[in-house]
């Protein structure tokens, strides 16, 4: 049916990549691109053989100009960004340049700021649309399945929906004492930002894991969850109606978190460039370059993730709780594709939305959060593609 060119090509990319070719009658040809080829064609090389035809290139997402070439010599129907956040804008603006549409799954932030928002992305609406064309953002789980599965509650479930709780629990063990499951830099820089939720119409700021709460998740047991700022916050409060209070929590050990501390006070978490022996280098980026690779993670972990959305509301003037949730196993992911649940839970939805954007299910003009197309289509593929979720009607709440 169509074409896909996919940049980057690291854990995320690896199981996206491979679910396309299992749907290989929506994914005839692909194209990896990514900043080292050579990951790419190790990829290819491992595929080859099936029905979806793959190509491999170099290209530095951060050149509009390179970008450009890439897609007009391949010209794909989509192009998929699963680079890192960093390159949403400028292939943004080689999508827009060639009128090709584009699907991410982390918004826009500046290198030197640790401060996403959707702002800059928001911003191409207007041209996108004049453009014909459709830019879908944050498509994997969270942001992704959790506006999918905050759509699906409004549409089927309430006439208002009050109050959102996401929970994101991840109860996998690496054996490592400290180690993050995805790009180490986008990780840390998100979890020592200061928190925040959106209540009664504003942004309310904590400091950095200041709220904690411990939860109960089904599958899982008890874990302690911390407060964090999380960017389908920001897109929910405006596409959710009625909503009057969204937070996200996600699950930390202690380990992990007295690591962190640890060396955030001695400054190996600062984006702020210092000088070592005449070179300029970043505190963050050189401690990625020390801790495993999070790809080097999926043959160790095991464990299940636990991700999901509780909603309170009403319907018909009663009211309403509702949760629902996805558990994914580490060990059952790496059997399949190679990668832990996190990349897998967010590689499958993208190749989702990415299908769906193919066969011109969810097809506008502009540029569009996950939550703003219908969710019916994207939660009948979460079951068929490898991500089933589980209803309850009757959930603990969080205080
Ligand atoms: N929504 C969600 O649920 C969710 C969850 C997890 C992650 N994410 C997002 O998913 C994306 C991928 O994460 P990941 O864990 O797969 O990261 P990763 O393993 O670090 O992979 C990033 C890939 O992008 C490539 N890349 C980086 N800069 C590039 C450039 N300038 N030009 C071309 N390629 C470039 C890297 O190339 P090299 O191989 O040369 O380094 C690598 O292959 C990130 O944006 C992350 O924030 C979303």
């Amino acid at each position: 049916m169509g074409k896909a060119l996919i940049i980057g090509c690291g854990g995320v990319a690896n199981v996206t990549i491979r679910k396309c070719c299992q749907n290989s009658d929506v994914f005839k040809e692909i194209m990896i691109a990514s900043r080292t080829k050579r990951k790419c064609d190790e990829l290819k090389a491992k595929l080859d053989g099936g029905k979806t035809i793959i190509h491999t290139a170099q290209v530095d997402a951060d050149q509009v100009d390179q970008l450009i070439a890439l897609i007009e010599s391949f010209k794909p129907d989509l192009v998929i960004n699963l680079a890192l956040p960093y390159q949403d804008l400028t292939i943004m603006d080689a999508c827009l340049a060639t009128k090709t549409n584009y699907m991410d799954t982390a918004n826009y932030e500046p290198l030197d700021t640790a401060k996403f928002e959707y702002k800059w992305q928001w911003a191409y609406r207007k041209k996108f649309e004049e453009a014909g064309i459709m830019a879908l953002l944050g498509c994997g789980f969270d942001p992704g399945v959790t506006g999918v599965f905050s759509a699906y509650a409004q549409k089927h479930y309430f006439d208002e929906i009050h109050y959102i709780d996401i929970l994101d629990a991840n109860a996998g063990d690496h054996g490592y004492p400290f180690a993050t499951n995805f790009n180490p830099e986008i990780n840390i820089r998100e979890v020592t930002s200061k928190g925040s939720y959106w209540e009664n119409g504003e942004w309310v700021e904590t400091e950095p894991m200041e709220i904690k709460r411990i939860y109960n998740f089904p599958q899982i047991g008890e874990k302690d969850m911390y407060l964090l700022h999380h960017e389908e916050l920001e897109s929910l409060a405006l596409n959710i109606k009625g909503i009057k209070r969204i937070r996200f929590f996600m699950t930390f050990g202690q380990s992990y978190l007295t690591h962190l501390k640890c060396l955030e006070n001695v400054g190996m978490t600062s984006i702020e460039p210092i000088d070592y022996n005449g070179m300029q280098i970043v505190p963050l980026q050189f401690l990625k370059a020390v801790l495993p690779d999070p790809a080097s993670l999926g043959p160790r972990t095991k464990g299940k993730t636990n991700i999901g959305c509780i909603f309170q509301g009403v319907k018909e003037g009663k009211p309403r709780t509702y949760y629902v949730y996805n558990v994914c196993d580490h060990e059952e992911s790496y059997k399949e594709v190679e990668s832990q649940a996190i990349s897998y839970t967010t590689g499958v939805p993208a190749m989702i939305g990415a299908m769906l954007m193919l066969k011109g299910i969810w097809n506008k003009p502009g540029v569009y959060n996950v939550e703003e197309f219908d969710p019916d289509p994207f939660m009948e593929a979460l079951n068929k593609w490898g991500l089933p979720w589980i209803e309850d009607f009757n959930p603990t709440l969080v205080d």
